[in-house]
């Protein structure tokens, strides 16, 4: 592979426009990644419809990126907009599970694997506990086909008839075993959307059961983030700005909220926070009223808000929603964030893209450090330089489930979890701030 790239770029330096562009492919497609190639969020077509409206926000980005590059895209990987450079060869040493890459989801690396070519590879059944309808997809091959995944010998199934002889099984949240007696070869994935809180617990049989689990969290075998982010260029992760973010800005902080009682105390801190700084809580728990459907409501966060609160209704390791990826950070406005662990959003974030709360001691010093950003647009526009360095991508969920089933089997790899709820559940959330909870919030600091 080594020489073979070798070639290629000798090839390519004649092309020397091109070049910046081709390293930067060649370094998604052969270096271990790079921690600045932030890993992260969901975008696992499991919940495709929603999915679909996210991706076609972020299309506006990669236009305006397609069009200015239109020569390059060409050399990006084929899951970035316009990208078409593919996995040619096959990787035995292709870093795919966890133990593979400790701390590095492995998201782009699962989309870049494929096998060898020129071999009759079997097709593999998966079986869709939960039924098509849960995932919003169709049987059969259609997925794998479409999509063009690199590795797309699977086919789906949803007829409990497959199970004994299935090579792997999803359940989505619960587990009901199907009866019949099961092959050691058989893989059994539990995905769950959701966070801690708010998934059932297993039964006591079923926790020893899995060999691998499928969430946001990054930890996982198959992650499937909220939205995932990936650089055109690892190494270019800010842009010059042509535009002032904070113009015609009259309004301070807004939140869009509908519980009012979330664990972490969120709407506590909210008003707290609205001491020293105006916050316009809109929904059930403020004074402000915006009809949920109605796209000015998100538009008002372009136009006339500074901040916008992305508090999440858990603080769990991971958990990031789209209240970050789609009401902040598509929108023109600087996403001051609760929920995960500061390192944790720095893992899965643009560079200098948001506000963690717990990189201040209090809502009043947070507020001090707001409204200095609100009186200096230097500072509030260096939050807005990651926009167009990069995609939130397509992360092809079940691409990454077949080529991982195929890639277990080549590799004879056997796993499971002991206790699965374990893993889960254990210090996986907290009901007050990371910090007390004995973490160190210090080295986040470097975000603002
Ligand atoms: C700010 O308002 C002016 C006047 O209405 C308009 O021309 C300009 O495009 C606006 N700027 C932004 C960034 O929206
Ligand atoms: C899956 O897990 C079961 C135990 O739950 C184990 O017996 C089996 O060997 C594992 N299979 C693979 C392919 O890892």
């Amino acid at each position: 592979m080594w020489v073979r790239a070798a070639r290629a770029m000798r090839a390519l330096r004649r092309a020397a426009l091109l070049l910046p562009l081709v390293l930067t492919a060649l370094a998604l497609l052969l270096l271990p990644r790079p921690q600045a190639l932030a890993p992260a969020p969901r975008s696992p077509s499991p919940q495709a419809p929603q999915r679909l409206d996210i991706h076609t926000e972020n299309a506006i980005m990669a236009t305006d990126y397609a069009s200015a590059h239109e020569d390059e895209s060409a050399h990006l990987p084929w899951f970035l907009k316009g990208g078409e450079l593919r996995p040619r060869h096959h990787d035995p040493e292709a870093k795919l599970f966890p133990e593979d890459s400790p701390g590095d989801d492995r998201v782009v690396n699962q989309l870049m694997y494929t096998l060898p070519k020129d071999e009759n590879v079997p097709i593999k059944k998966i079986l869709l506990a939960n039924g098509f309808g849960a995932w919003g997809v169709s049987g059969g091959r259609t997925e794998f086909v479409r999509n063009k995944c690199p590795v797309d010998r699977c086919s789906l199934t949803a007829d409990p008839r497959d199970a004994a002889t299935a090579d792997a099984i999803l359940y989505k949240d619960h587990h009901t075993p199907f009866n019949v007696k099961r092959s050691p070869k058989q893989i059994w994935i539990l995905y769950y959307l959701e966070c801690p809180y708010h998934t059932a617990s297993l039964r006591p049989s079923s926790v020893d059961v899995f060999n691998w689990t499928s969430t946001y969290r990054r930890d996982s075998d198959i992650v499937a983030p909220y939205e995932h982010w990936v650089y055109y260029d690892p190494l270019i992760t800010e842009k010059d700005l042509d535009r002032n973010f904070a113009a015609n800005k009259t309004k301070k902080v807004a939140w869009f909220v509908s519980n009012c009682h979330a664990r972490n105390r969120r709407l506590q801190y909210a008003r707290r926070l609205s001491k020293y700084i105006q916050v316009d809580i809109y929904g059930a728990c403020g004074a402000h009223h915006c009809p949920r459907n109605d796209p000015n409501c998100l538009e008002m966060l372009d136009k006339d808000y500074k901040f916008y609160l992305a508090f999440e209704n858990s603080n769990c390791r991971d958990y990031v929603t789209e209240k970050f990826f789609v009401n902040g950070l598509q929108h023109n406005v600087l996403p001051i964030v609760m929920g995960a662990r500061a390192s944790e959003y720095a893992a899965l974030a643009p560079h200098n893209s948001y506000i963690h709360v717990e990189e201040f001691a209090s809502p009043e010093e947070l507020a001090s450090y707001l409204r200095r950003i609100d009186e200096d647009d230097n500072l509030y526009n260096s939050y807005f330089k990651w926009k167009g360095t990069g995609e939130f991508i397509n992360t092809y969920f079940f691409c990454r489930v077949c080529a991982m089933v195929h890639a277990n089997e080549r590799r004879q790899r056997s796993a499971h979890y002991r206790n699965v709820q374990t893993w889960w559940r254990e210090g996986a959330c907290t009901r007050s701030e990371w910090r007390t909870e004995g973490q160190d919030s210090r080295d986040t600091r470097d975000n603002g």
